[in-house]
């Protein structure tokens, strides 16, 4: 009996040893890299390096992407590399580079998807990120013209504010500020094509009495996909005299998106930090009074 146990012994030690062996060796993803976010024309890298190399048995790069119709959402293999050969990549807009880095060239909206690696020997080990291709498309357009009296209580004329975007990926959000005022009684249209590119028609009426001459009106874009952080502005100076739009203004409207993009960094306009400092004042001077 002690000599059984004498084996059982060995035989765990051995296991043990063995387990040390293969953990030294243990295969895995060192360094994995894919941009969440990329604007559309732009080009990407993607880095997948791994452990291990010399047992290492083949390199894969897969994409899954988002927008295929859902009967072709499989993954398509876009590099592969087994130990001996020269990398592989089948698909037409990538690159390979040294150490299984491939670099994805011109991005559009429908190469937004899953991107994922794969290294394999008798084990295997993946990584994978999304990523979201982004543009504005055409760019953002803002008309602001005056209207007859619609069907409302006044008698005033109306001003009509349209703004639309073409060819944007993903699906954006347009919202319409006056003066920093956001109006959310906007009609909103969305089309959507295949590739995940969108055109977005929004309509506002206002009573001429909400804006003045002199009034800021900005045509924002954003993203509701919350990863994506970048947004787009066109901006317009209300003039009741003429028909305005950013298309005819394009000087204008880079200097005044500029503006605008100060003003958002800092969080607060200046009319805002003007009313800041004004209310302690009257605050101050009615303390007096009573
Ligand atoms: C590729 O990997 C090798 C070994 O880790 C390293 O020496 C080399 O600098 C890498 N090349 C690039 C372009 O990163
Ligand atoms: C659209 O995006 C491009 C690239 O970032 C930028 O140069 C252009 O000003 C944008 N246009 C509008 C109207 O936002
Ligand atoms: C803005 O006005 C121009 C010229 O009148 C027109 O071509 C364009 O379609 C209008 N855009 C919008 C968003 O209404
Ligand atoms: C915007 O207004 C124009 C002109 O009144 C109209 O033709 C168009 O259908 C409206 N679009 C939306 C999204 O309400
Ligand atoms: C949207 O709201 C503004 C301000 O409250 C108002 O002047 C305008 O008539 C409203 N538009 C519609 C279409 O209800
Ligand atoms: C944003 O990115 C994170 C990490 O890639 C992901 O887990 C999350 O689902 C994404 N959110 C949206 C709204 O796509
Ligand atoms: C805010 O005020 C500062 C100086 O006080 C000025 O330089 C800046 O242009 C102003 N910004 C805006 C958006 O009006």
């Amino acid at each position: 009996m002690p000599a059984l146990g004498t084996v059982a012994r060995a035989l765990s030690t051995c296991w043990l040893l063995l387990c040390a062996l293969a953990g030294s060796h243990q295969l895995s993803i060192t360094e994995f890299a894919v941009p969440s976010t990329v604007e559309a024309g732009n080009n990407a890298e993607l880095q997948c390096l791994h452990s291990d190399a010399e047992r290492v048995d083949y390199v894969k790069w897969w994409w899954t992407p988002m927008y295929a119709a859902s009967e072709d959402k499989n993954r398509v293999l876009l590099y592969q590399r087994l130990t001996g050969h020269t990398p592989e990549i089948p698909k037409k807009n990538v690159e390979g580079r040294e150490n299984d880095t491939i670099v994805l060239m011109d991005l559009h909206s429908y190469d937004s998807g899953v991107y994922e690696c794969e290294v394999s020997n008798v084990a295997e080990v993946r990584r994978h990120q999304e990523l979201i291709v982004y543009s504005n498309g055409t760019g953002v357009e803002l008309n602001v013209s005056k209207v007859e009296d619609g069907p409302d209580e006044d008698d005033l004329e109306e001003v009509l504010v349209q703004c639309e975007v073409h060819e944007a990926t993903p699906l954006p959000d347009l919202s319409i500020f006056v003066d920093d005022v956001k109006f959310d009684n906007v009609t909103v249209d969305v089309e959507e094509d295949s590739n995940g590119v969108y055109n977005v028609f929004l309509n506002l009426t206002l009573s001429s009495d909400v804006v003045a001459d002199g009034s800021n009106i900005r045509c924002e874009l954003s993203y509701p996909n919350h990863n994506v952080s970048h947004q787009y502005t066109s901006e317009i100076v209300y003039n009741s005299g003429t028909a305005l739009s950013t298309t005819e203004t394009p000087e204008d409207t880079t200097q005044s998106e500029l503006a605008s993009e100060l003003k958002n960094k800092n969080g607060v306009s200046n009319r805002s930090r003007w009313i800041l400092y004004a209310v302690p004042v009257v605050f101050a001077i009615l303390n007096n009074l009573l």
